[in-house]
């Protein structure tokens, strides 16, 4: 989820490293290292917590010398940001480092069993168990690292992006993926290594990109060597970049929201990774699993958040009071934390934070916890403010959220609501396990029909043309399409400052339809679900009263497609999983109407990405 760049060259190793660093900056973190072999076969690592100038600050009076490098930004999975879990993390002989973004599922499994053998770890990492086994293999096989590399890769369950150095052989980088992105530049005796091709353009833009369970041996001054886990040469594919750096940050994509939203289906997969097992038949959150007695008995649950978490908030409730039958409240954190409110011990709290640092949300949390509530967390951010306050929690791991305007977090956060919903029906006997599988095998199907969805989008640009002009917007929804209305209202009004307000439909003849008009265009939610007969009847309520409609419908929908103006598609899901599939179409409409306005999508006006004052 964060960076790696590897230097093997006559240049200086350190500089390269250190300047590759900053070129992966924008992807977000939260401490970075480097490890250097110098020619006499000594290897280095310096590592802290913070920025990458504390790196810097840090390295000022130590040795630099080195003949090859890796280097990496560490974005936290599994351990608080520490010096000590900052990577690269080193064998327990101290003659390999490793760098690793992505996330070993298995590592507690493996971990043990190195354990029994006798392995030190010094880390709370999952990365750590990586390096150690890697070294375990290459001692009891007396085989060579590349050969070990394999055998380990072959034993790991997760996502993963490698660098290895060998304290021996100051003459090669070991590197390897699967799901986590790497990337080898290709220059005049020497060769780069790095999670996109930012920290290498300026010197090549020679680039061959490693594909899943692929190993690169990269040795000065012999070709680049491509292996399969199985040990079978891959032809080399070298690619010219015609792309400049701004856009490389970008992944080609224009903005860090497009670029976010198209992640979608990576993130959502990143955010289930081991968490839906058994084929969809039981989910796995350690959060719950780890305190089981918090979720049974009577239960009152009340939900904290801010802005688009919030919505997903609201959504939370519908689930938990769907799947679970207990009572669920939702509050503004800014409001529950001056309503003097009403707590007791036995209540369990969730509060929701992608960044984990809104002031408001910390500052419920701190009350909850004072009146003796459980308070369970669900952030993007680990080790941040929030998750440290929290009793336990569920991380969304979708990775750094760049672009102001949430997207893909909102998809992890509501994955996650819908996870953790499952998870105590599983307890609480509240769904049968057919219910369960249902629910879960679809889970599972997720991450692939919204690619499906995602290729909605030139349909969206072209629709946005005849709305940028528009000075307000209705966004309606009934049951869970409600608060999917209010989180595509807010895209909308946050990037292209244009007025929307999302509302419940049936809520539309108490007053709000007075508003309709041509000049009022209504976005209206309507999946096939069990509201849908409602639905139906307030979409031909705008109709009557002359309103434009862009309609969100299930694939296959006959009837709403001949009442609304523009009708969007969406795959079929059990009626909890709609709103990730219904919100998505929304994220796409607000961000191309914001462009055809030349807004600053990535950066709106008077808006922070985490606010972290009152
Ligand atoms: C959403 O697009 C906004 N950026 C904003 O409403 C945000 O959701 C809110 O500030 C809460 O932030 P948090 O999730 O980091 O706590
Ligand atoms: N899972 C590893 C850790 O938490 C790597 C995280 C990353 O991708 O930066 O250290």
């Amino acid at each position: 989820m964060c960076g790696i760049v590897g230097y093997i060259g006559n240049g200086n190793v350190y500089d390269v490293l250190i300047k590759g660093l900053h070129r992966l900056e924008y992807r977000g973190y939260d401490s970075a290292g480097v490890a250097m072999v110098s020619p006499e076969g000594k290897l280095k690592i310096y590592k802290a917590r913070g920025k990458v100038e504390n790196l810097e600050q840090y390295c000022k009076d130590k040795d630099l010398s080195g003949c090859v490098g890796i280097a990496h930004t560490r974005w936290a999975t599994h351990g608080e940001p520490s010096d000590l879990n900052a990577h690269p993390h080193y064998s327990d002989d101290g003659r390999l480092a490793l760098v690793h973004n992505g996330t070993i599922e298995n590592y507690k499994v493996l971990k043990d069993a190195l354990t029994q053998h006798g392995c030190k770890f010094h880390s709370e990492t999952d990365t750590e168990v990586l390096v150690q086994l890697i070294e375990y293999i290459k001692v009891k096989n007396d085989c060579s690292l590349v050969d070990a590399v394999r055998e380990a890769l072959k034993q790991v369950v997760g996502a993963y992006a490698i660098a290895v150095l060998e304290k021996d052989n100051p003459d090669q980088i070991i590197a390897a993926r699967k799901s986590s992105p790497l990337v080898i530049g290709i220059g005049e005796d020497e060769m780069f290594l790095a999670s996109d091709a930012t920290p290498f353009v300026e010197y090549t833009n020679e680039a061959v990109y490693l594909k899943d369970e692929e190993v690169a041996i990269i040795r000065r001054g012999e070709p680049l060597k491509i292996v399969s886990l199985e040990n079978e040469e891959s032809a080399i594919d070298v690619k010219t970049l015609e792309m400049g750096i701004s856009q490389l940050e970008k992944g080609g994509y224009p903005h860090f929201m497009l670029k976010e939203i198209f992640e979608q289906p990576s993130t959502l997969l990143d955010c289930i990774r081991g968490r839906v097992v058994e084929g969809g038949r039981r989910i796995m959150l350690n959060g719950v699993q780890d305190n089981k007695e918090k979720f049974l008995g009577e239960k009152r649950i009340v939900i904290v958040a801010c802005g688009t978490s919030w919505h997903a908030a609201l959504l939370g409730k519908y689930l938990i009071q769907d799947m679970c039958r207990l009572p669920v409240e939702v509050e503004y954190a800014s409001e529950f934390r001056y309503s003097n409110p009403v707590l007791d011990p036995s209540d369990l709290v969730i509060a929701i934070s992608q960044s984990g640092e809104t002031a408001d949300t910390l500052a419920a949390i701190q009350i909850a916890r004072g009146m003796g509530a459980f308070v369970y967390g669900i952030s993007n951010v680990v080790g941040s403010s929030i998750p440290r306050a929290t009793d336990s929690g569920t991380y969304i791991h979708v990775g750094p959220e760049i672009g102001v305007a949430s997207t893909k977090a909102f998809t992890g956060q509501v994955m996650v609501l819908t996870m953790l919903a499952v998870s105590i029906a599983q307890l609480r006997g509240t769904m049968t396990s057919e219910q369960i599988a249902q629910i879960g095998s679809c889970i599972l199907r997720i991450p692939r029909l919204v690619e499906d969805v995602l290729k909605l989008a030139p349909a969206i640009e072209r629709l946005s043309l005849i709305y940028t002009y528009a000075r307000n917007f209705l966004y309606l929804g009934r049951g869970y399409s409600y608060p999917v209305a209010l989180e595509g209202a807010l895209k909308l009004k946050e990037i292209s400052y244009i007025h929307a307000e999302g509302y419940p439909a049936a809520e539309m003849k108490h007053g709000p339809i007075a508003l309709i008009d041509a000049e009022m265009p209504s976005v209206i939610i309507a999946p096939d679900d069990h509201l849908y007969e409602k639905i139906v009847n307030n979409v031909q309520q705008v109709k009557a009263r002359g309103g434009s409609i862009i309609a969100i419908v299930t694939e296959g929908d006959t009837v709403i497609r001949n009442i609304a103006d523009h009708v969007l598609e969406v795959p079929r899901v059990p009626e909890c999983l709609t709103p990730i599939i219904t919100s998505i179409p929304l994220q796409l409409l607000s961000y191309y109407i914001a462009i055809n306005k030349g807004k600053n999508v990535d950066m709106p006006r008077n808006l922070a990405k985490s606010v972290t004052v009152e």
